[in-house]
């Protein structure tokens, strides 16, 4: 939903695009509100271990923890508007095609191609708005990549 703003010089009513993942993005940081589901709220797959911090549709937090030396190959996330936050260690994050490593939350829209390298290994936030009615899951599972990879578990396995 957008939001309008009177500018009271001109007279004229501007519209202002509402982004509710920035504003929740912002909240959580504030907060750090846990609410993790009952089922299904950690992962282990290749070097990778995550936890879902708080799940309350269509919004989602997860913490990933990456093994030194690994690299998270370029990707996109078809149904997922996120931020990625760096929380520990220095990553080298990629979005289409700049890089990141100053830990400032970088957004990646849906369908941006995005991946990491975590030379001493590193820990990141993934702050989430899932989107085309799709259910929030293991953000991993909604994957499209060049290798063919289904999901994030099949392309450490290529
Ligand atoms: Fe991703």
């Amino acid at each position: 939903m957008n939001e309008y703003e009177l500018n009271k010089s001109t007279g004229e009513v501007q519209v202002v695009e509402k982004d509710d993942l920035k504003e929740f993005l912002d909240w959580w940081l504030e907060n750090k509100i846990t609410f993790p589901p009952k089922e299904n709220s950690t992962i282990y797959q290749g070097d990778t271990f995550g936890v879902v911090l708080y799940r309350k549709p269509p919004f989602q937090v997860e913490l990933f923890i990456v093994k030194p030396g690994k690299e998270i190959k370029q990707h996109i996330h078809p149904n997922v508007d996120s931020y990625e936050v760096n929380l520990a260690g220095y990553i080298e994050f990629t979005c289409d095609g700049k890089v990141y490593c100053d830990g400032t939350p970088v957004r990646v829209k849906p369908n941006a191609w995005h991946g990491g390298l975590f030379p001493k290994g590193g820990s990141f936030i993934s702050v989430q708005k899932w989107i085309n009615g799709v259910e929030p899951k293991f953000v991993g599972d909604d994957w499209v990549a060049h290798d063919g990879s289904k999901t994030y578990d099949e392309s450490t396995k290529i």
